[in-house]
């Protein structure tokens, strides 16, 4: 048996998202045109992928493999080949913004996602980054993720089944509110991506185990602010770190390369902390705050410096 006679199933057994051989009815694949134009088709005996420059027919695709050129009836061309988890995400359809690409993977090192872990996610949003979680948790792990709105929360399960191809068994998604919902099970990573993470840090440090990791995705610099600061003011976490994440996009063509025009100028920004051991906080910073940092202007939450030898949280 060849690789392209072998049947379509996620490799390895558990859900991965990948499938090989001969494309079948009831899969998405992108089409790309001559001018890089993406279109995602799901393939259906007997269906068409109707252009300006005439069908292309689905019977064409399915029982063949990916990475073929096929045409349309009027001459087009167009490059079939299924999509990447990190095309799936920015063309799923969606409800609520996605974590991109980009993100995603700086977010899993961040957190240091591995297998085996336990996840715990809010909100879910459209599953975009629930699908990169659910793939590094592996079959042992487990992803728990929390979404307050019905329908966004429909919309994360329609595409997490969709490219995972079913709903992972390593999965539980709860329609309701992150703090209200959690139970009392052990957290051994949690990614919030919501508008006012600080509001769960109080429950999560209750629940994440010793060396734990918070990670916070958020798109405004007042949201890291207000995070970094409710972490401080917990006393029970490491020193926050924030960062982001520039991608630049370059264009080589002979002599012609340079970085590309078009590129991402702002997602959002990643604030991460590790939860202490109950009744320990971090040695205090020798760094006096930058003048000003807290001057009367300042309204925010403020971490007390805690005495030598005093534990907290
Ligand atoms: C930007 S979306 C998340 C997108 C998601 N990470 C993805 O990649 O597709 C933010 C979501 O958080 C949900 N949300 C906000 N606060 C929440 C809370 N306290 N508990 C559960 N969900 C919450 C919102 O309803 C919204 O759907």
């Amino acid at each position: 048996m060849t690789a392209d006679e072998r049947p379509v199933e996620a490799v390895p057994s558990v859900p991965s998202g990948v499938r090989i051989g001969p494309l079948q009815a009831g899969e998405r694949v992108t089409l790309t045109d001559n001018k890089n134009r993406r279109h995602s088709v799901l393939l259906a005996v007997g269906g068409t992928f109707h252009t300006t420059k005439g069908g292309v027919s689905h019977d064409e695709l399915i029982g063949g493999p990916e990475g073929v050129v096929v045409s349309s009836v009027g001459g087009t061309a167009y490059l079939a080949l299924r999509p990447l988890l990190n095309e799936y995400t920015v063309t799923m359809p969606r409800q609520a913004a996605v974590i991109y690409p980009k993100d995603a993977a700086q977010i899993l090192m961040a957190c240091d996602v591995f297998p085996g872990a336990r996840v715990v996610e809010a909100g879910a949003g459209s599953g975009a980054l629930t699908c990169s979680l659910l793939r590094a948790v592996g079959p042992t792990g487990r992803v728990r993720s929390y979404e307050r709105r019905d329908e966004f929360a429909a919309q994360a399960r329609k595409n997490v089944e969709n490219f995972f191809g079913t709903a992972p068994a390593t999965w539980d998604l709860t329609v309701g509110d992150l703090v209200e919902s959690l139970d009392d099970e052990p957290i051994d990573r949690v990614v919030l991506d919501m508008l006012a993470p600080w509001e769960c840090v109080e429950a999560l440090a209750e629940r994440l185990v010793p060396g734990g990791v918070l990670l916070a995705y958020v798109a405004t610099t007042t949201q890291l602010a207000r995070t970094v600061e409710t972490l401080r003011v917990h006393g029970g976490f490491t020193e926050p770190e924030a960062s982001e994440t520039l991608l630049r996009a370059w264009h080589a063509e002979g002599l012609a390369v340079r970085p590309r025009h078009d590129m991402v100028g702002h997602t959002g920004f990643l604030v991460s902390a590790r939860r202490m051991a109950p009744g320990f906080t971090a040695p205090a910073r020798k760094r006096r705050p930058a003048p000003g940092a807290y001057g009367e202007d300042y309204t925010g939450p403020r971490a007390a410096t805690p005495e030598a030898g005093e534990t907290r949280g």
